[in-house]
This record gives structure tokens, C-alpha cells and sequence, in this order.
């Protein structure tokens, strides 16, 4: 804010307010170009995870808003995060995933930390008999994702000292792009 009343620009606004009540009522629908939403507060603990800003409520909020053919733009360095916003998103009939099926796989890094189930590289325990050498209990950095949809590293996604952080804790960092039908 220092910079932009330094720089004299005019065509900036910044809004302090919750943000499904500013997609709501303060931006009139079909007209955002772009929707970027970085680093929501990841509500980790299962019993919070009905706080999570990325829900199916707001993914409508978030359609009434873009233009067709606009963009959301999200990021998260918590995968259960990004799992949790690939499956809101695949269930609204409004958005298209510019990124479906990449990175999955081994095509993707492995994550360095994280428990198995918040790991979307992890599939789960592999089926078979113990003792057939494919019986496997919980092994996450074998943890393969087969649904993917992540998106590569948006440019223009300025690297904050949020983002810093998750780098220095080893999270791995989750990109998302989806288009406006
Ligand atoms: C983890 S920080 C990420 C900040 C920044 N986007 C970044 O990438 O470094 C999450 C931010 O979301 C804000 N926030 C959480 N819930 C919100 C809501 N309902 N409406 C608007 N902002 C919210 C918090 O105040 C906090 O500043």
C-alpha cells in the first residue's frame, strides 16, 4: 500500500473484508478477469477443515464473479489443501481444470514431509496378501497420486516470506488453475 500511494496508482483498490462477502456484494457477476486466492489458511486438523475458505459455496461465489473464460488461480503448500480444493472444484459443473490429469504420478516430486493421508502422492496401502510382496503397510515416500491436475508455477505469483517458510520446512508447494466455463 506504501508503494502504490508512493507510484501515485490509480488503478488499484484494496479491499480489508471477508472475502466471500466481498465476491458476494462488492464486485458485480461476470466481472473478474482473474480470481487469485494464495496460501488460504489450511485448517489442518480435520475438525476445522469445515473452515476452509475453498468450499463448494464459495467456488460459486468465485463463478458468479469471473467473466466466462476467467481464471482462478490457487496455491497452497498443504496437500490435503490441495486435494481437498482439486475435489470441490471437480465437483462445480462451472469450472474446467486447466491442468487435468498432469504432474501425477511419478512424474511429480515426491513430497519430503506430511503425514501419509494429507499426501497426494500417497495411494494408499497396496492390496494383496501379506507376505506376497504386495501387501505394503504405510509407506509414504512410495506414495504415487494418480489424479494429478496440478498446475506448473504461476509467474506471477509473487514469492512471499509465507511461501518462504513452507520452502524452508519442506512443504511442497501446489498450484491450481481452473477456467471459468
Ligand atoms: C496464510 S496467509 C497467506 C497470505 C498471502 N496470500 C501469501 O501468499 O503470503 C492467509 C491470509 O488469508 C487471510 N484470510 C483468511 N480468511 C479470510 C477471509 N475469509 N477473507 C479474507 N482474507 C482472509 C488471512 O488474514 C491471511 O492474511
Amino acid at each position: 500500500m506504501i508503494k502504490i500511494n508512493s507510484r501515485g496508482l490509480s488503478n488499484v483498490r484494496v479491499v480489508e473484508a471477508n472475502a466471500p462477502e466481498v465476491l458476494a456484494t462488492m464486485l458485480p457477476a461476470g466481472s473478474v478477469s482473474e480470481l487469485w486466492v494464495f496460501f488460504p489458511d489450511p485448517w489442518h486438523k480435520s475438525r476445522h477443515h469445515k473452515r476452509r475458505l475453498i468450499q463448494p459455496a464459495f467456488a460459486e461465489l468465485a463463478a458468479r464473479s469471473l467473466k466466462k473464460g476467467g481464471l482462478w488461480r490457487i496455491a497452497t503448500d498443504w496437500s490435503n489443501y490441495a486435494v481437498h480444493v482439486r475435489e470441490v472444484l471437480a465437483g462445480s459443473t462451472e469450472f474446467e481444470n486447466l491442468h487435468d490429469g498432469e504432474r501425477a504420478a511419478r512424474t511429480a516430486p515426491s513430497p519430503k514431509c506430511g503425514n501419509p493421508e494429507s499426501n497426494p502422492w500417497w495411494a494408499g496401502p497396496r492390496q494383496g496378501r501379506p507376505g506376497t510382496g504386495q501387501h505394503r503397510a504405510h509407506r509414504p515416500n512410495e506414495g504415487v497420486d494418480h489424479v494429478g491436475g496440478w498446475a506448473p508455477r504461476f509467474d506471477g505469483r509473487i514469492r512471499t516470506s509465507f511461501e518462504n517458510k513452507a520452502h524452508e520446512a519442506g512443504r511442497m508447494i501446489f498450484d491450481l488453475s481452473y477456467r471459468r466455463i
